[in-house]
C-alpha cells in the first residue's frame, strides 16, 4: 500500500520546506526510499533535497515530446493508436519517465513541470496519470509539493491522496487562501482522504487569538503549527540542503510530530 502525503498552500507559506521535513521525517523512519513529486511548476524541491534537476527533464516535458511524435505520424498517415516506436502512450511515459527521475539517497525525485499548454492533452493526462500511479506504486510513500492552483491533481495528471497538508502563514490573507484550497479541492471533486491546516512560522508558540475564528472557519482540522526558526535562513543563504537540518530543529521537530498523528 503506498500512502501519498500532499502539501498545498498560498505561495512562499512553507510548502517546499514542510515537503523536505515530511520526506526526512520518512527516510529517519526507515521508510524510505521515498518519491517525492514536485508538481510545482517553479520547480526548486530537489534544492532543499540536495538533488540537482534538469528544468528540461519533466514529466511535462515527456508528454509534449510524445505529443509531438503523435502529430508527426498522424501527418505522416500513421492511424495506428500507438506511436512509431511501436509503443503504446504509457509504455512511451514508462521508459521515459524513468530517465528523467533524480535518484537521491532514500528520495527519488520527479519534477511534473507546466501543467499543460494549449490543445486537448485528456489522453496525454490519462497516460501520465497511469504511469505515475505504475511508479508510485513502487513506493511506501510518495510526497507531493503543489502550487496553490492544485492544477495537476484537479488534471488528474497525479495519484489520489491520503493526506494534504494546506500549509499557510499567520495571518489572515494565508488562512483566506487555504480556505481556497480547502474549497477547491471539495469543488474539484479532488479524492482527498483527510485535509488539515498548517500553520507556518509561527512565533510565541501559540496562533494569535486575532487568527482563531478564521482558523475555525477553514473546514480541515488544525493539525499543528510550526514555529518560526532563524536557523533556515542561514540555510537558504548557503543553499545548504533542508533534509540536513539536525533533529533538534523545532522546524523538524514541529512537521515531525505532525507526522506522528497523521500515519497514527
Ligand atoms: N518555520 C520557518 N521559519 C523560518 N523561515 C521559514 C519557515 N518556513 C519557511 N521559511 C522560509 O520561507 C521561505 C519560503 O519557504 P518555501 O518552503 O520555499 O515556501 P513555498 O514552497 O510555499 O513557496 C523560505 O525562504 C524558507 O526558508
Ligand atoms: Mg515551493
Amino acid at each position: 500500500m503506498t500512502t501519498t502525503i500532499a502539501v498545498a498552500g498560498k505561495g512562499g507559506t512553507g510548502k517546499t520546506t514542510v515537503c523536505a521535513m515530511i520526506i526526512r521525517y520518512l527516510t529517519r523512519q526507515g521508510f524510505g526510499p521515498v518519491l517525492a513529486i514536485d508538481a510545482d511548476p517553479s520547480s526548486n524541491l530537489n534544492l532543499v533535497l540536495g538533488l540537482p534537476l534538469n528544468e528540461q527533464e519533466t514529466v511535462g516535458h515527456i508528454r509534449e515530446e510524445m505529443l509531438a511524435q503523435v502529430q508527426a505520424d498522424s501527418s505522416a498517415g500513421i492511424m495506428s493508436g500507438g506511436l512509431v516506436s511501436g509503443l503504446t502512450k504509457p509504455d512511451y511515459f514508462d521508459y521515459h519517465i524513468r530517465s528523467i527521475m533524480v535518484e537521491g539517497d532514500n528520495v527519488d525525485l520527479v519534477a511534473m513541470g507546466r501543467p499543460e499548454g494549449p490543445g486537448c492533452y485528456c489522453p496525454a493526462n490519462n497516460a501520465m496519470r497511469l504511469v505515475l500511479d505504475r511508479l508510485s506504486n513502487q513506493y511506501q510513500f510518495v510526497v507531493m509539493d503543489n502550487e496553490a492552483g492544485l492544477e495537476h491533481l484537479s488534471r488528474r495528471t497525479t495519484r489520489n491522496v491520503e493526506h494534504l497538508l494546506v500549509v499557510t502563514d499567520p495571518g489572515q490573507r494565508g488562512i483566506i487562501a487555504a480556505r481556497r484550497v480547502v474549497e477547491l479541492v471539495k469543488e474539484l471533486n479532488i479524492e482527498v482522504g483527510q485535509t488539515y491546516l498548517v500553520i507556518n512560522r509561527v512565533a510565541g508558540g501559540e496562533v494569535p487569538a486575532l487568527l482563531q475564528p478564521f482558523v475555525a472557519s477553514i473546514g480541515a482540522p488544525l493539525l499543528g503549527i510550526i514555529p518560526e526558526d532563524k536557523t533556515l535562513l542561514a540555510f537558504e543563504l548557503s543553499g545548504q540542503p533542508l533534509l540536513e537540518l539536525g533533529d533538534e530543529s523545532p522546524v523538524y521537530q514541529a512537521v515531525a510530530q505532525m507526522m506522528r498523528q497523521v500515519l497514527e
